[in-house]
């Protein structure tokens, strides 16, 4: 990605987004059963098998013997290089590694081009509420997905969530961008690199000392943990716009599946576990996410960090404050409580009364000038809150920003 103009970053909303990957989701519970039926996905069809016994087949011991048997920071430092979904690959990397993106970074058959068109336009027009929803809904649910909090707090990127952050906003950035699954764009490429972490994370976690005690599955990030992560993006999102009165057109909200269907198998997602619809989707969330959500010290924790992340700002007097009353906006009082975040005398009133009329006027539903100024100048902080934080996650990263195999665990 080149380092980006406010003006390409702003047209990107999609950036805070990536929070919603940054802590990675529990899966289902132990005793939750596995029902949804794969004829409800992309491909009407699959074995069915339970995706909590499933992980990566392809991936996970081919990145398990790079880890045990070859250069993998010289590996990192090619992987670097290769930054455009159809650029050649550089030379030097193993010959299976080659061979796996290779075939990793092929579309499959029901790629639709026309619906990435109208995802595009989806994401032009939407894009600062999906950078709200993105951060404020899926970023912050994601430290109340008790799988993916502990992961990510015991893995390497626990101990630098900054770095974490901007990686992870990367993808959020691609996948609203123009060309993103295109030969010049660089989606496909962050969620290959992507594919090739969350294997590494799958050899290393299970060593961590401080994982295995709490963790309760063996091996991390199997495919139902994946797609509790990605409800927690798309499925979340969207029902958070239809929660404002946001009027989608049956078309832009397809798309918008579509492009995170993409993404979900570009991923490693099988696509026997890809819902085919929104009403899929809603279906199999109630089924794997809904009911995993749940506090733990390590959520806690990470929630506490990345409400901090801006306090650089302002030196955390009034962001924190904004930052905690929003989430509590956007996910509810009882995750808000889990997560301990505390209430706003100030400012939860204001999201509470003063939000909708914000989304009217942007929608053309109310006429601002008719606002009286004080209003007005509330509505200027909620759209400089989206502007900011988009800026604020990417002005940190080291350009370009490349994701890696993790070699470690968090030290800490
Ligand atoms: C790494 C996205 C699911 C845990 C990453 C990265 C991205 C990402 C972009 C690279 C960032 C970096 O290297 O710091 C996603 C998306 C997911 C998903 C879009 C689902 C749709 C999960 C799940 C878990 C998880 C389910 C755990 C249960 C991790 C961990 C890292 C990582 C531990 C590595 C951090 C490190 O480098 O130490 N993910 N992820 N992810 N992800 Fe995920």
């Amino acid at each position: 990605m080149e380092k980006p103009s406010r003006r390409n970053v702003l047209m990107a909303g999609g950036t805070l987004g990536a929070l919603g990957a940054l802590t990675v989701a529990t899966p289902a519970r132990a005793n939750s059963l596995w029902t949804w039926s794969p004829k409800g996905s992309v491909v009407g069809a699959g074995k069915g098998a339970d995706p909590k016994w499933v992980w990566d087949e392809a991936a996970d011991p081919l990145v398990a013997s790079l880890l045990d048997g070859a250069d993998v920071t010289e590996i990192n430092k090619l992987l670097k290089t290769w930054t455009k979904n159809g650029q050649a690959l550089p030379a030097g990397l193993p010959a299976e590694l080659r061979a796996f993106i290779e075939d990793a970074r092929a579309l499959p058959s029901w790629a639709d081009q026309g619906k990435l068109a109208k995802a595009f336009e989806f994401n032009q027009k939407r894009g600062l509420y999906l950078g709200v929803t993105y951060g404020f809904a899926s970023g912050m649910m994601s430290t109340a997905i008790p799988h993916e909090a502990r992961a990510v707090y015991y893995s390497k990127g626990g101990a630098d969530m900054r770095d974490r952050i901007t990686k992870t906003a990367k993808l959020g950035y691609d996948i609203g961008t123009e060309k993103a699954f295109a030969p010049d764009g660089e989606m496909i490429v962050t969620c290959v690199k992507t594919r090739l972490a969350h294997a590494g994370v799958r050899h290393l976690l299970p060593k961590s000392a401080y994982w295995t005690k709490v963790a309760d599955e063996k091996i991390p990030i199997s495919q139902a943990d994946m797609m509790v992560t990605w409800h927690s993006l798309p499925t979340t999102v969207m029902k958070e716009l239809a929660k404002w009165g946001i009027k989608i057109p049956a078309d832009e909200s397809a798309a918008f599946l579509h492009s995170w269907q993409l993404t979900a198998h570009m991923l490693g997602i099988l696509d026997e576990y890809i819902p085919n619809s929104w009403d899929e989707a809603d279906a199999q969330a109630a089924q794997v996410l809904d009911p995993i959500l749940a506090p733990t010290p390590e959520g806690i924790k990470l929630a506490d960090m990345l409400l901090n992340l801006a306090a650089f700002v302002d030196g955390g007097i009034l962001t924190k404050h904004i930052l905690g009353a929003l989430t509590r906006y956007v996910l509810g009082a009882e995750i808000a409580a889990w997560l301990k975040i505390p209430e706003e005398p100030v400012w939860d009133p204001v999201f509470e009364n003063l939000w909708p009329p914000f989304v009217a006027v942007r929608e053309g539903l109310l006429d601002i000038t008719k606002a009286p100024k004080g209003l007005r100048d509330v509505y200027w902080v909620f759209d400089e809150i989206i502007r900011q934080g988009v800026l604020l996650i990417l002005s940190g990263a080291n350009y370009p920003i490349s994701i890696e195999i993790p070699q470690t665990n968090n030290p800490n």
